[in-house]
């Protein structure tokens, strides 16, 4: 089965979040499933430059007046598809995002050419990859299926993916023609959301199939709670949504060869994390001592990850015994709240503001636990990267977070299956008591390595999960569907 993955970001070439990691990850698992993946990816500077060989493969006018090459070649063991158009992608930096941090004001345009680009190598027409399937992920390829309704040509059947239902690609109505889409696609049963129109919305109601990446997530986003104004078009799709987990990729987070991790040790090596967490403490300037129960933070900032619920509890919970290590970037208002705290408890409290890919995993072997105070969470990369490197997670009870931790209750304690500990519902009291609760838990040596050690070994890798999307794939060929009648 071939397949042609639609993304915006891919690691290790542009990464804002998870997404990135995902779709720089699933096509090596997927291979193992007899799965041929094909990236479909803008030609932002950092992707141009990672291609070996490129070859011009088409020349295609996606939309009106926007005219671009198709680049093909292969980059850290992916084969790529690139869109070359200087003037729409040729930007250094975040992918979404303007220097001064707002939207670049053509989105809608980079992305619908990115969809259309999609939707016409769905199509067959371009010789140099056919696909069998295309795998279109997030608001940024939301509109390929919409073009595929509308052109009614023979195509490849489109599985949609949801990583985060929060960000959903809304654009005004005009720029409908500029789109390249049809009068009759405004409408309710098309590409018209609440007024504008809706690149996710599209995506969604036209696909043959919609993914999304935790079991759990996939039935919050059918309730108004989760839903985002989507719960009733989710609910009315719900025989073809489905949840399936993400891994991630266990050579790249592997403590025992990551060149972050500055004292390597194996999986389940519960002692080989001292010297690390002795190391990190005197990396930010925090007394070097075994005994503090050492918290980390690995996140973007933002509302979702519920941050600013941490920044208001952190002087409720640092105590001499207790040390809190933030990384990470957003929202201002939250990045000046965490320096304001370090600057108040410089002793007790650290961050780096900002975005490092070696403190990401650095902090993984250092810190005791991992702070997830997500208010809502698809499905979460950090608290599967976190049991791996025997850094126990307090997560929220949400999303990908309940499916894949186990709290540390009295049952699954007593039964020896804990994984870590979740807390419910996301408020500063809640979070406080679950800290209090990790540093009980953490000053009983016995009931903290066997946290730790079922966390080692519960399967954080693609395996099974790549298999689903396999078996998915193969049940939406064998129907034959490609488009919705
Ligand atoms: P999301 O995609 O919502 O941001 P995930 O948990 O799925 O959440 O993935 C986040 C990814 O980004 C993880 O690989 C995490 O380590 C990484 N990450 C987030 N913020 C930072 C940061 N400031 N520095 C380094 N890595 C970060
Ligand atoms: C999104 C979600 C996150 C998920 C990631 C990869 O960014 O916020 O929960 O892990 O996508 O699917």
């Amino acid at each position: 089965i071939r397949v042609l993955s639609v993304a915006s970001e891919m690691f290790p070439f542009v990464k804002t979040g998870g997404l990135g990691d995902v779709v720089g990850s699933l096509p090596v698992a997927l291979r193992a499933e007899g799965i041929a993946v094909t990236t479909l990816l803008p030609g932002y500077p950092a992707v141009l430059d990672a291609l070996e060989g490129p070859v011009r493969v088409a020349e295609l006018t996606p939309l009106p007046g926007v005219t671009v090459s198709v680049l093909e070649g292969h980059a850290a063991g992916h084969h790529l598809l690139v869109i070359d158009c200087p003037t729409l992608f040729r930007r250094k930096g975040n992918p979404y995002l303007a220097p001064e941090g707002v939207d670049w004001p053509d989105n809608g345009v980079r992305f619908a050419t990115l969809s259309r680009v999609a939707a016409t190598i769905a199509q067959g027409q371009v010789a140099a990859f056919c696909p069998d399937l295309v795998l279109a992920h997030d608001w940024q390829s939301g509109l390929t299926a919409a073009y595929l309704h509308y052109d009614g040509l023979p195509a490849a059947p489109v599985v949609h993916t949801i990583h985060n239902l929060a960000f959903q690609g809304r654009f005004p109505a005009r720029d409908l023609e500029q789109f390249g889409l049809p009068p009759h696609a405004f409408a309710m049963e098309g590409v018209e959301y609440h007024g504008d129109i809706g690149f996710l919305k599209a995506g969604l109601y036209f696909a043959t199939w919609i993914t999304t990446v935790s079991p759990t997530y996939a039935r919050e986003i059918q309730s108004p709670e989760w839903g985002m104004g989507l719960e009733g078009l989710l609910r009315t799709r719900s025989d073809r949504l489905i949840g399936i987990l993400n891994g991630i990729d266990t050579t790249d987070w592997n403590p025992a060869t990551d060149p972050a991790v500055l004292f390597p040790y194996q999986v389940g090596d519960i002692r080989g994390r001292h010297p690390n967490k002795r190391a990190f403490q005197a990396e930010f300037g925090l007394r070097q001592d075994p005994d503090v129960f050492l918290l980390g933070l690995v996140s973007r900032m933002t509302g979702q990850k519920g941050v600013d619920i941490l920044a208001e509890v952190v002087p409720r919970v640092l105590d001499d015994r207790t040390q809190i290590v933030v990384v990470g970037s957003g929202d201002a208002a939250m990045e000046q709240a965490f320096a304001r705290l370090s600057r108040r408890f410089p002793d007790r409290m650290a961050c780096h503001i900002g975005y490092s890919e070696p403190l990401g995993h650095r902090i993984q072997a250092s810190a005791d636990s991992l702070l997830i105070p997500s208010r809502f969470e698809p499905c979460g990369l950090t608290q599967l990267c976190a049991v791996r490197y025997g850094c126990v997670p307090i997560a929220a009870r949400v999303g990908g977070l309940a499916d894949t931790i186990i709290d540390a209750n009295t049952a699954a304690m007593t039964s020896d299956v804990a994984t870590g500990l979740l807390f419910g519902p996301t408020d500063a009291d809640t979070l406080v008591g679950a800290i209090r609760r990790g540093a009980m838990l953490f000053r009983h040596p016995p009931y903290w390595a066997s946290l730790q050690r079922n966390g080692a070994r519960y399967d954080v890798s693609w395996g099974h999960k790549a298999h689903e999307y396999a078996q998915l794939f193969r049940r939406v060929l064998g129907r034959n569907d490609a488009t919705l009648a």
